[in-house]
């Protein structure tokens, strides 16, 4: 069904002097548009009311299935201006099919993914003087919030009948400030993010709260981000954080772990199918802790970078991890180890990633593969 978008303009935008204040200098996720865009379901009526408005906080009844048991997903993506001034999407499609997909596994109700293009269209639209200029390569875009939460007020644990979807905008510069320089990886071994069967393959906030307390633990360890292995052996590579991981070999493969327990990340995909342009071969397998590591000192994995729609390409400049004891005979405290990637900075393949997805987000190389969509 399509929905029918009533588009209802602010009549208090931030003024001008104001936003480009803000344009500046974002940050990321600090500050959020004039408008938002809404659409609500219930089991009786399917979806209804869908308008983009001017933002404002929700009214929730204090027994929403959402505030009790988590039952939301989420997407990001973003919008670029590009230098003739017109504002593009990068792949919208691929973020709406996964969001489908999220709500299916946390039985919510299916967003048609036109719908879920078309309200996002209108709300970078309505906020369309928030899309960053990004002159001379700077990384500066329009953040898109899309989401969707359980509403129904209802104590018991079913699918609720009432659901919000909603799209924020946020203006956005780098994810990590120092980001292109290099982040380190802390290696979990206590913490897991999913395993076979759980919610690892959808973009659920669960995922995300869960993870919480496994980057304060790489923090405290004098990490950026947490690299986690799989739940069951606790020796193949998953994810990094809020990022896909990704490894670069000498004989010039270009490896990250197969899909499964992880997200089916769109930068993930767009690096694999970008990479035999820039000479490397694409391999989705799974990488085991024990192959990296060998691999790291042996020289034959020569970059390591993590990658996902806020981070873009950030490369991994060390890893770092613990060895422990499987029987707990030390009491928790085991060994630490550190490896190097490379030479410490980051690596020739993964900047040249990260610009030829940068160049083609920016409409600074031509679009062969039909991946932008024009907005404004
Ligand atoms: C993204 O890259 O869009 C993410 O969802 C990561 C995040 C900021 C949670």
């Amino acid at each position: 069904m399509a929905l029918d978008l009533d588009v209802r303009p602010s009549d208090r935008p931030v003024d001008d002097a104001a936003r480009s204040e803000i344009l500046a200098d974002p940050g990321f996720g600090r500050y959020f548009t004039d408008h938002m865009a809404t659409a609500r379901w219930t089991a009786d009526d399917g979806w209804h009311d869908a308008s983009v408005h001017p933002l404002e906080p929700f009214t929730l009844h204090p027994a929403a299935a959402v505030l009790h048991y988590g039952q939301e997903i989420f997407e990001g993506l973003k919008a670029y201006r590009h230098a003739d001034g017109s504002v593009w999407l990068f792949r919208p499609d691929k973020n709406a099919r996964r969001f489908a997909h999220s709500a299916r596994r946390l039985a919510l109700p299916v967003l048609d993914e036109d719908d879920f293009v078309a309200a996002v269209e209108a709300l970078v639209r309505a906020d369309a003087a928030w899309v960053p200029d990004a002159p001379d390569g700077q990384e500066a875009s329009l953040y898109l919030r899309p989401f969707m939460i359980a509403t129904e007020p209802f104590l018991g644990v079913r699918a609720a009948h009432e659901a919000t979807f909603g799209v924020v905008a946020s203006p956005a510069g780098p994810y990590f400030s120092g980001g292109v320089h290099g982040v380190n990886l802390w290696v979990t071994d206590r913490f897991v993010r999913a395993s076979r069967g759980g919610t690892g393959d959808a973009k659920t906030g669960g995922n995300y709260a869960a993870s919480l307390a496994a980057q304060a633990d790489a923090r405290d360890r004098g990490c950026d981000q947490v690299l986690y292995l799989d739940g069951e052996e606790h020796a193949w590579l998953e994810e990094a954080g809020t990022m896909n991981v990704f490894l670069v070999t000498s004989g010039g493969e270009l490896l990250t772990p197969a899909l499964g327990s992880i997200l089916d990340g769109v930068t993930r995909d767009s690096l694999l199918d970008l990479a035999p342009d820039l000479g490397l071969t694409p391999v989705e397998r799974r990488i085991g802790l024990a192959e990296l590591r060998e691999r790291l000192a042996d020289g034959s994995v020569t970059e390591v970078f993590a990658a996902g729609t806020a981070a873009v390409v950030t490369p991994v400049v060390g890893i770092r991890g613990e060895d422990r004891d499987p029987e707990g005979a030390d009491d928790g405290a085991g060994v630490v180890w550190e490896q190097q990637v490379g030479d410490g900075t980051p690596g020739a393949a993964s900047l040249e990633l990260r610009s030829a997805l940068l160049d083609l987000q920016y409409g600074r190389t031509p679009d062969a593969r039909g991946w932008l969509r024009r907005v404004v």
